[in-house]
């Protein structure tokens, strides 16, 4: 069954909510959704510091590296953390790449993202190109966004780009980056997404 955040199904833990709630089970079992925004916020923080200290050293950005990310940012919190999902997840009217699809379409972001020697020859189409894949697959329960914006920061850091800047709050801003992930989705067009991150870059 395809769900959303919203809808309870099954008993998986990839889909158990709290009664009466939106919130997924978690390990600490905070049942009070603005502590767990918070936890999640400072875990992010975390998350960003321990991986931009070595930036430089790091050769390959692929799946590992993202499951690394998201193992890091999430792992104290749920314990499919760090695990691509199983479950099939939609938003708005975006549904998400199939979950048996999930391993062979990231062995194929491996392939592409080597090939292109992980963006050494800088491109913002590429970069755009490679942040709609992951947004068309994603690959996570939840926490896709946050872990898809640090590894393309990650990408640009290692390529001498600097950190992308979006602008947190903006809720036109918000509205278009939807709506760019959504034409990334439905109909694999990355063009509205290279249009925001020349704004990010602007
Ligand atoms: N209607 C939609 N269609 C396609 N993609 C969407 C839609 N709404 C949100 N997204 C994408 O999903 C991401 C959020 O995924 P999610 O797993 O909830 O991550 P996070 O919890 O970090 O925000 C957004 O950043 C955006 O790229
Ligand atoms: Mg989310």
């Amino acid at each position: 069954m395809v769900t959303d955040r919203y809808s309870v199904s099954g008993v998986h833990p990839e889909n158990q909510y709290y009664p009466n709630s939106e919130i997924l089970v978690n390990r600490l079992n905070i049942q009070n959704e603005d502590l767990l925004d918070e936890f999640e916020y400072l875990a992010l923080d975390r998350t960003i510091q321990c991986f931009y200290e070595d930036v430089e050293a790091r050769i390959s950005f692929d799946s590992k590296l993202l499951k690394d990310i998201h193992q890091v940012f999430l792992g104290e919190m749920y314990v499919w953390a760090g695990q691509y999902r199983t479950v099939a997840i939609k938003k708005g009217h975006s549904t998400f790449a199939m979950p048996q699809y999930i391993p062979k379409l990231m062995e194929k972001f491996d392939r592409q993202i080597k090939q292109e020697d992980y963006l050494k020859q800088f491109s913002l189409e590429k970069l755009a190109y490679f942040k709609c894949e992951l947004i068309a697959i994603h690959p996570f329960r939840e926490g896709n966004g946050r872990t898809i914006r640090l590894f393309c920061d990650l990408l640009c850091l290692k390529n001498g780009q600097g950190r992308i800047r979006y602008p947190d709050g903006d809720e036109n801003f918000k509205d278009a980056y939807i709506k760019a992930s959504e034409a990334a989705v439905i109909n694999a067009d990355y063009h509205p997404m290279l249009e925001l991150l020349r704004l990010g870059f602007g």
